[in-house]
This record gives structure tokens, sequence and C-alpha cells, in this order.
């Protein structure tokens, strides 16, 4: 037996001094797949060329891999269908969790062997810089890799730019480094002499992705709904309310925007304080909005309750116009913020522009109207602007 043993770890061990051309797989699926090849020169140095493959179906939208144990600070390398038969290499730089941003720097060769066939998309490429970050070390055993993919159409784009959707699977894996050293082919992928050796992890994290997509999906549908639908409407209706309960209606639409902003808020708000994604634009513009919000309900109501006294507006008055103004341009111009750091998909950002122009745009109009028409009023009998509804006391006045 010991005889035996001795016999396998020589042969082993010589197999490796021919140094074949040694490639170490991992299969994050049943059909996804990355293979990764160290040239021995390479493993010497700790830097300089390696060779990557990613291979996945043509039914994933993009398929990725970075280097690093999480998204933070992490070299990535995109793939996706260029709609000529080929694939589209995407190297790209990501800061944190939010689409990854084209860098090129990275300095990426595709091989041949690349490309689209039976329905599976291959990239197959060589990496000059891949340890430049030092979040790994080609010298070592093994290193700690992200991978993510997104399901749905074919991007079909030669842009290495393209903008991508998030992922609905996504993890971190440990790679194992030393059945990957070996042999010093360029274009290892389509060499004779090679060794594939690998795992399939278990991979986790799934549920709790999907999770979160669902959170920031309905943020984004409230959030939405509030800045461009329905704040503006209620807007709408105070300037140009030519019916007894404008009032009324003013108020009730603009408590039930409120509600919707204030749950978004709240979603938005958990969702980038547990992700530690506070540090953008997008969510920082989000809390001067909460702080713009926050009193436009108290401060409507004493401007009513003071107008209703003196029949004018006062400084309450302006501060409760004004904020809400200001608050509603900034609030549709934040949701599209927002959907530049999702990566929302375009036909998305482009349903989103047109209703926030068309509503954004019938908004600045009825201020414009209604302010004329108020100082109209106002040179003739009084500064009456707001529609008061009738009361047995009070005759209502003409709006
Ligand atoms: C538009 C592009 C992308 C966006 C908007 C995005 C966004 C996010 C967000 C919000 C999370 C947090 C999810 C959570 O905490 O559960 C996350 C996690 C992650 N992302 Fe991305 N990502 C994008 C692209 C990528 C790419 C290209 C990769 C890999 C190459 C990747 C790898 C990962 C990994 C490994 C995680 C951790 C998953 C887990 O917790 O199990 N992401 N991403
Ligand atoms: C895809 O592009 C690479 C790099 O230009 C090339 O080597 C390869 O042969 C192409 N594949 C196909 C199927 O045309």
């Amino acid at each position: 037996m010991r005889y035996q043993a001795t016999i396998t770890l020589l042969a082993s061990l010589s197999l490796g001094a021919l140094a074949q051309t040694q490639i170490g797989q991992t299969c994050v699926s049943s059909d996804v797949c990355y293979k990764l090849n160290i040239p021995e020169a390479t493993a010497q140095s700790g830097s300089g060329d390696i060779y990557l493959s990613l291979s996945a179906p043509t039914t994933y939208t993009w398929v990725g891999l970075g280097i690093g144990s999480s998204m933070t600070n992490s070299d990535m390398f995109i793939m996706y269908t260029d709609g000529n038969g080929n694939v589209t290499l995407s190297p790209r730089y990501s800061s944190g969790e939010s689409q990854p941003q084209y860098d090129g720097d990275l300095d990426v060769e595709l091989l041949s062997g690349s490309g689209v066939a039976n329905s599976v998309m291959t990239a197959n490429f060589r990496c000059g810089k891949c340890a430049r970050s030092g979040s790994t070390s080609f010298s070592s055993s093994s290193g700690q890799w992200v991978h993510g993919r997104k399901s749905g159409a074919a991007l079909d784009s030669t842009d290495v730019k393209a903008r991508i959707s998030q992922h609905d699977a996504a993890d971190s894996f440990t790679w194992s480094y030393s059945n990957a050293v070996g042999g010093s082919s360029t274009n290892p992928f389509m060499a004779t002499d090679t060794v594939v050796s690998g795992t399939t992890p278990v991979s986790s994290g799934s549920d709790d992705t999907s999770m979160r997509s669902n959170i920031i999906l309905v943020h984004g549908i409230f959030a939405s709904l509030a800045f461009i639908v329905f704040f503006p409407i209620g807007a709408i209706i105070i300037r140009l309310g030519k019916f007894n309960n404008n009032v009324m209606i003013h108020v009730s639409t603009q408590i039930f925007s409120w509600l919707l902003f204030i749950a978004a808020s709240g979603l938005g708000l958990y969702y980038g304080i547990t992700g530690d994604e506070m540090n953008e634009a997008h969510p920082i513009i989000g809390i001067v909005l909460i702080a713009m919000m926050f009193i436009q309900p108290i401060a409507g109501w004493l401007h009513h309750r003071k107008f209703l006294r003196t029949g004018q507006r006062s400084a309450i008055s302006y501060g409760h116009i004004w904020t809400g103004r200001t608050a509603i341009i900034l609030g549709m111009i934040n949701g599209g913020l927002g959907l530049e750091l999702a990566g929302t998909e375009t036909r998305y950002v482009i349903a989103y522009s047109v209703v926030a122009g068309v509503i954004g745009l019938a908004y600045l109009v009825a201020i414009v109207y209604g302010e004329i028409a108020r100082s109209r009023r106002t040179s003739v009998a009084g500064s009456q602007h707001e529609k008061i509804h009738p009361s047995p006391e009070r005759s209502p006045v003409s709006a």
C-alpha cells in the first residue's frame, strides 16, 4: 500500500515537472464556469499575465467575474453577447455595490476560442494587470473572487460601457491557485496539453440578494409615484383648481403622496445603511428631501389656517410653496440618479424620463399660469389665490 502511494506521488510530481498547461476550473452552477491559468513565470513573480475564461448560456444577459472578496474595490470582467456571433469583454472597476464602471487601464485581450456557439458564450482572455490592486497575488496558494450574473435577453452590444442591470445571482468564492499554475501558453484554453481540475462550490447568498432587490424595487416604484406623479398632480390641483374642494383634494393627494414618500424613504434608508451605500449623491439628496418634506404637511396646514383669517400669503405660505416646488423638482432629478445608481435597464429609464418630463412640464406651466392669474386677481380684488371651500360664515371667494 505504502509503495503504491509513493508511486502515485512520484507520478504526480513528475507530471508537474513536465509543466503542462494547468487549468483551475470553478463552476458556480451546472452551466456557468470560470477557468484560470497562471503561467509558471507569473506564479514565481506574483504578478504578470494570467489567463481567464468565462462561459455561460446565452440565457444570461451578462456574466461577470471579479477579483476580491466583495464588490468593493474589485477589478471585474463582464461578458455579454456582441450581436455579431462573438462576445464583448468589458473590463470594469467596481467601487462598491453599484454598477461597475468601464476601466480601460485593465490590460485585457480577447483570444481565439471566444465566441457564441450552441447558445453558449465564451470569453477567453489574457489579463496583464490583474494583480494591480494588490487584492490578490498569483504566487499565493489561493485567492478570493466574486462572480455575478443576470438572467434575461442577450445584451447584443459591442459597447464595453454598456449599461448592465443588477445580478439576480452573485457570490464570492475561493479560487485555489495551486492547480491553476503551470505552462507558458499564450492561449491556454486552446492548448493541447491541458489538465483541467477544480471544484463546483455550493453557492449561497442569492436569496438574500433577491430579498434586497425587492426592497429596492419597491423603494423605486413608491418614490417615483410620489415625485413624478402624485406630488406634482397635488401641486397642480392647488394652482389650477377651479372647483370648490380643491384645498381638500390637494391635502388628500399630498398626504397620500407623502405616505408613499415616507415608505420609500424608510426602505431606501434601510437598504443604504445595511448595504453601506449612503455616500452617493442619490442617498444624500434623499436625506435632504426627507428634511424638506418633513415639515411640509404642518407648514401647509399653518398656511391654510392663517390664510383663512387674513386672505393673504404669509411667510409660512412662501415657505410651504417654495419648499414644495424645490422638493418636487429635486425629487424628479434624484429619481434619475437612483436609476443610474441601480444600473436600471434603458427602457425603464426612458419611461421614467418621459413621465417626469411631461408631468414636470405641466407643473411648470401650472405654476406660471397660476401665478399670472393670481396677480391679475390681486390687482383687482385683494390677494385671493387659495380657493376656500364654502362655509356658512364665510362666503367663498372666487378663484
Ligand atoms: C449594475 C451592476 C451591479 C449592481 C447595481 C450591483 C449591486 C449590488 C448590490 C446592491 C449588492 C448587495 C446585495 C446584498 O447585500 O445582498 C451586490 C452584491 C454583490 N455583487 Fe453586485 N452589483 C452589480 C454588478 C456586479 C458584478 C458585475 C459582480 C461580479 C462580477 C457583482 C458581484 C456581487 C457580489 C459577489 C455580491 C455579494 C452577494 C452576496 O451577498 O451574496 N456585482 N451587488
Ligand atoms: C471573437 O473575437 C476574438 C478576438 O477578436 C477572436 O479571436 C475570435 O476568433 C472571435 N470569435 C469568433 C467566433 O469569431
